[in-house]
């Protein structure tokens, strides 16, 4: 006897017809997706912070040690990206401008980052010398603010860390001429093989390439709250070389 039409779809192997049915629903959660991506309004994102809390009682009276409390938390917690911060600059009719660095230092001195002289954010900083960082460990619901003068390092700091860089990030600094515009990525590349090429194993620190340490008079802590009652504490230098420490309302 023939197969009835019932029987024909029995005879579909039952793992084809699961197949056939996880694609149908991947196929619906691709729609829903692009439709709830389609539909969220920037102004609808918002959250509620609850991780921590920053009070006078527990927090260091010194904003380096405060610092570095926050930043072996965030290492711990292997957070991405720690040391990566905003720095703002302010051109000379008062434009400001930001990027983010990698600092590489933090000390009672000062906040230490590495670039390009000759870079946007190092010509601003030649015409004023007066810049902000800024530090957001997301998970962590927190901010550290800083504000100073910037100074560069020394050419004996410049050249211990350029010289603890990988070797292709030596021969890029002197490749990139940052900040200027640049035919393609092909005359990017050409440049590094010729830079690779002439200086071999062991590339001089560039002239134009170091680090700006950022002299601190001013640090903010902030964390995150319920409800927007967010915690803040701002530290200011003094002129006999002490902190002050303030709560801001959030
Ligand atoms: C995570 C991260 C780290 C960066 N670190 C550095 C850095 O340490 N030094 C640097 O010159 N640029 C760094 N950059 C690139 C800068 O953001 C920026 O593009 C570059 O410095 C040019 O900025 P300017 O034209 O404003 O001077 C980094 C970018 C990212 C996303």
């Amino acid at each position: 006897m023939g197969p009835t039409l019932g029987a024909r779809q029995s005879v579909v192997p039952r793992g084809r017809r699961r197949r056939a049915c996880d694609g149908r629903q991947r196929w619906l959660l691709q729609v829903a997706w692009i439709y709830t991506l389609a539909v969220t309004k920037i102004s609808d994102l918002r959250k509620d912070y609850s991780r921590s809390e920053l009070d006078e009682g527990r927090a260091h009276n010194d904003p380096v040690a405060q610092f570095h409390a926050w930043f072996d938390e965030a290492l711990k917690q292997e957070i991405p990206e720690p040391s990566a911060m905003t720095v703002a600059t302010v051109d000379e009719r008062g434009r400001p401008s930001t990027r983010i660095v990698l600092a590489k230092d933090v000390d009672e001195r000062g906040i230490v980052w590495y670039t390009n002289y000759l870079s946007r954010k190092g010509r601003e900083l030649a015409t004023n010398q007066y810049a902000a960082l800024q530090f957001h460990w997301v998970e962590h619901e927190r901010v550290v603010r800083i504000e100073g003068r910037v100074e560069k390092t020394s050419a004996e700091e410049s050249d211990a860390y350029f010289k603890s860089r990988p070797l292709a990030s030596r021969i890029g600094a002197w490749a990139s001429d940052q900040s200027q515009p640049i035919s393609s990525r092909a005359v990017l590349v050409a440049r590094a093989a010729e830079f690779g090429l002439r200086f071999g194993l062991h590339p001089p620190r560039p002239p134009h390439w170091g680090g700006y340490r950022l002299v601190p008079d001013c640090w903010e802590f902030w964390q995150g709250r319920a409800s927007r009652l967010h915690d803040r504490l701002v530290y200011r230098l003094q002129s006999n070389g002490t902190w002050t420490r303030q709560r801001l309302a959030p």
